[in-house]
């Protein structure tokens, strides 16, 4: 039964509803198809991801069709998307760090088995009420989508922002393109910016191709280590990019140099630091050249 509406994104729209028979609260996507609906492939993939159980993935139940849609039933879990958390500056560098070592866990559990996620993006990450623990959501969803096609409403350039460079040109996307969306993510939240959006698709995807401006240079207060390997992970070669054991390891490795205060906070301050440095570096120019000038 279908209580009430929690949102919606570039491929359909999400419900809160309540399961009858089994006695428990559920979240029901509705993804409108275009006359695919018996693909096989998609059902592969839905089997696949539906197999999976970790408590870093939102457990998908059941799959169904109701006038032309697909429906995929799963977990429902009360908390906030990661997209919002991060937009809202409510997290710390060090609740970012935790989450990205639960992502990186919990996608390494569906790769062992076979699946890529292939959308991973902070809408498609949801944050637990009151703790800085995550889900991944939507797996083996873009297979589906990909049968439907985005829609003209879509959030296109939210999907195409953490795009792999090699699933922007069409290829096949193995695991290391979510390595790379997962570390473009982490990114994201640390530096308060995407490097790759831009105000309409065509320039997003051309920006893609290019290598985005370093983690470390833009925080160089974060740990070393920790920077260098998200870096590593946005290389467009595929072949170069970590695996998710090392970057693991390495955002474990600086979880107790992380602040925890809100990430945003540390920016400023950076930036603070700096304007006032520099302000006080002119002053002292100014003073000396005057010094000098007129003795
Ligand atoms: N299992 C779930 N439990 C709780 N909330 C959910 C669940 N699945 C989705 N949501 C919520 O529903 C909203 C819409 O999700 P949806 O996946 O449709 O959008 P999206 O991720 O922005 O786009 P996309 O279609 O590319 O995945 C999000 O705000 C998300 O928090
Ligand atoms: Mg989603």
């Amino acid at each position: 039964m279908i209580e009430r509406r929690i949102g919606s994104g570039g491929f359909g729209v999400v419900y809160e509803a309540w399961d009858g028979r089994l006695e428990r609260a559920v979240a029901v996507k509705a993804i409108e198809q275009h006359g695919s609906g018996g693909d096989e492939r998609v059902l592969r993939e839905a089997q696949a991801a539906a197999r999976l159980n970790h408590p870093g993935i939102v457990t998908l139940y059941e799959m169904g069709e109701e006038d032309g849609s697909a429906l995929l039933v799963s977990e429902l879990v009360e908390g906030s998307t990661l997209a919002r958390l991060a937009g809202e500056d409510a997290l710390s560098d060090r609740e970012i760090g935790e989450i990205g070592a639960d992502l990186c866990e919990a996608l390494d559990h569906a790769h062992s088995r076979g699946v890529i996620h292939r959308d991973i993006k902070p809408q498609n990450v949801q944050v637990v009420d009151g703790q800085p623990r995550a889900k991944l959501m939507d797996f083996g969803i873009a297979s589906i989508t990909d049968a439907a096609g985005l829609t003209a409403t879509g959030d296109v350039i939210g999907t195409l922002a953490y795009m792999s460079p090699e699933q922007a040109e069409g290829l096949e996307a193995g695991p290391e393109a979510d390595v790379y969306s997962l570390a473009l993510t982490l990114y994201e939240c640390w530096s308060g910016e995407n490097p790759h959006r831009r105000g309409n698709a065509v320039a997003t995807v051309r920006s893609i191709g290019r290598r985005a401006r370093s983690l470390h240079r833009l925080r160089p207060d974060l740990p070393r280590g920790l920077t260098e390997e998200i870096d590593a992970c946005l290389d467009p070669r595929p072949d170069r990019r970590p695996t998710l054991e090392e970057v693991g390891t390495a955002i474990e490795d600086s979880l107790d140099l992380l602040a925890d205060h809100p990430a945003g906070q540390t920016r400023h301050v950076g930036l603070r630091v700096a304007a006032i440095g520099l302000a006080a570096a002119v002053g002292a120019v100014l003073v000396l050249g005057h010094g000098l000038v007129l003795p």
